[in-house]
């Protein structure tokens, strides 16, 4: 991959043990600037007895993406028999556990905060599929999760491409967080009042939706249903080969995934206050631009 000013690569080799501390403030000051810490040199290993794992015909009829849940161990959407969906299980198990350890030793600052979210396993062509634009992340998009309210919490995602056939994983990334938001932000109307506690009520999302969580679904909706945007917006051409491992805020960076198969992705949460700098995060910069409180 040619070198670019949204990289911050690291030429770490290995998933656990010590990193230096000048490395950890680079790296953490990196993603919260919004770029995206690249590791080409960390490859998530597959084993031979498990290469029949990363065939697309995996994954459930029509769904792209596995996900796991470590804290339940719940699985979904695996086709197949069952001691596919156990050996699967272990892969990830494997990967979470290998993902977080990345994660606490390379961003310390964050460890007694970080909240391990869901893994998912992404063994589906990208490229080609039908999807509608609001579920098509191939346009430029901040993530946001309907059913999920995070009250202002980080969205930090790690992901590996795993595919066996030398397919890059091919990423857009856009404008600066703030850039994109002052332009849409200001046109998103309140949300309804009670529609928070209905949704919540109606165990359409688990709690609550905040304000911040109306405005961030709305940006998510807003960028990728907007064709104009989607045509002329600033963006840059990103690859990421099988063997590396790559991680960003992603409720911060505008990304679009345009091809690419077999990935594996680890979600952390990450409250605003276990940052370096807060004023970076998506909620103090909507709150700065609307001029309110937002949580
Ligand atoms: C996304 O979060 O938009 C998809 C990223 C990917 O699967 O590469
Ligand atoms: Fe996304």
């Amino acid at each position: 991959m040619t070198p670019s000013p949204l990289l911050h690569s690291l030429p770490l080799a290995r998933w656990a043990g010590p990193v230096p501390a000048s490395t950890c403030d680079r790296a953490i000051a990196a993603l919260e600037a919004g770029k995206i810490l690249f590791l080409p040199q960390l490859a998530f290993a597959i084993a031979p007895d498990e290469s029949d794992l990363l065939d697309p015909a995996v994954s459930a009829a029509g769904r792209k993406n596995i996900s796991f849940d470590t804290a339940t161990g719940e699985i979904g959407n695996v086709a197949g028999n069952p001691s596919d969906a156990a050996r699967l299980k272990a892969l990830l198990v494997r990967f979470a556990e290998q993902s977080t350890g990345l994660a606490h030793g390379l961003l310390p600052r964050y460890r007694a905060a970080l909240e391990i979210g869901r893994t998912s396993f992404r063994p589906v062509e990208i490229a080609g599929r039908e999807y509608s634009p609001r579920h098509d992340d191939r346009r430029l998009h901040v993530d946001a999760f309907p059913s999920r309210p995070l009250r202002g919490k980080r969205i930090l995602r790690l992901f590996a491409n795993v595919a066996p056939d030398g397919a890059e994983r091919a990423w857009q990334v856009g404008e600066p967080f703030a850039h994109f938001a002052g332009k849409l932000a200001p046109k998103i109307a309140p949300a309804f009042p009670g529609s928070a506690w209905l949704l919540a009520q109606s165990c359409i999302t688990k709690g609550r939706r905040s304000a911040y969580d109306h405005v961030m679904l709305q940006l998510h909706n807003r960028a990728k249903l907007d064709d104009r945007y989607q045509r002329g917006a600033p963006r840059s051409d990103l690859r990421f080969p099988p063997g590396t491992v790559w991680l960003c805020f992603t409720d911060q960076v505008l990304h679009a995934a345009l091809s690419g198969h077999a990935a594996l992705e680890q979600t952390f949460y990450l409250p605003v206050e276990a940052l370096a700098e807060p004023a970076t995060s998506p909620l103090r910069v909507l709150e700065k631009l609307l001029d309110r409180p937002l949580v």
